[in-house]
């Protein structure tokens, strides 16, 4: 097959947890301009629907899903939700996740740890386990998880580190499940970005103006990453074109973790 044409996802289906906005609305768009039919999941309905409209208005064939991923028995219903109404499902971005705090350890209450678990690595193991499992059965599938440049690096103005920890977990957890797959015909690779402008970061910068330059100061290329830059990454990973690649773990981060 000519090689751009491993990059066609023409006849595939891919969920994106987190598609309304940030990496995974940026990852939802990469996937459905390459011909991807795409199911964005996200726990805020309206914001969902501002998406998807934007997605639709640029031809995309668009799906959205509601359900707060923080919570492994929503979890548990949008996999029963997604395998019902969407039996087929070929791609799966996980990328949910995030802390919001950043309370030191010493001061953590447990249910903020383990609330901080569940959205970053307690989903994936679920969404995985399930409909990762269903592509099993046809023999073919992706499974693309988004970690952080934080799963091999503690972050110096972070605290609580149930962050960082579930973060790692979720890069082992990547490794473990693409060696039992890898003869299944399912890959299982993963994503690790560094500092992107976000919604999420804005929320840090809107509490800390310096920290806009500060990151961008220990950045090797001197600026944040632009959520647009993730995809072509996805696409490779979810594609026909990186086919021998799994358990891989993909650093994309403007070589931060080089300094
Ligand atoms: N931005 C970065 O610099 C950076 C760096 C390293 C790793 N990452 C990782 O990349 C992923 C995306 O980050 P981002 O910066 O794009 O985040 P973001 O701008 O905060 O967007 C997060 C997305 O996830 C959804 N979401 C959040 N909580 C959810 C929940 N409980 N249930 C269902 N959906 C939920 C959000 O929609 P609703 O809020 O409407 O539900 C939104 O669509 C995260 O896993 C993050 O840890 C980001």
């Amino acid at each position: 097959m000519p090689i751009l044409d491993q990059f066609s996802l023409v006849g595939r289906r891919a969920v994106i947890s987190g598609g309304s906005r940030g990496l995974g609305l940026e990852m939802a768009r990469a996937l459905g301009e390459a011909s991807a039919e795409i199911i964005i999941v996200g726990s805020d309905g309206e914001r969902l629907s501002q998406a998807a409209q934007e997605l639709g208005a640029a031809g995309l064939q668009v799906h959205t899903v509601v359900a707060d991923l923080s919570i492994p028995t929503e979890a548990e219903r949008l996999c029963d939700r997604l395998l019902t109404d969407f039996p087929a499902i070929d791609i799966l971005v996980n990328n949910v996740g995030g802390r919001r705090i950043n309370t030191p350890t010493e001061d953590l209450p447990l249910e903020d740890w383990q609330r901080i678990i569940d959205l970053n690595l307690t989903q994936v193991f679920l969404c995985t386990k399930r409909l990762g499992g269903a592509m099993l059965q046809r023999g073919w599938g992706r499974v693309i998880n988004i970690a952080s440049i934080n799963a091999l690096w503690p972050g110096k103005a972070m605290r609580g580190r149930a962050y960082e920890t579930s973060k790692a977990a979720v890069a082992m957890f990547t490794k473990a499940v693409a060696a039992d797959w890898a003869a299944q015909g399912v890959t299982v690779n993963c994503i690790a970005p560094g500092p992107f402008l976000t919604d999420a970061n804005r929320r840090w910068i809107g509490e800390k103006p310096e920290f806009e330059a500060e990151v961008a100061a220990s950045i090797p290329m001197g600026r944040w990453g632009d959520p647009k830059e993730i995809g072509g990454l996805v696409v490779y990973l979810a594609s026909e074109a990186s086919s021998y690649m799994t358990g891989s773990l993909l650093v994309l981060d403007g070589g931060k973790l080089l300094w």
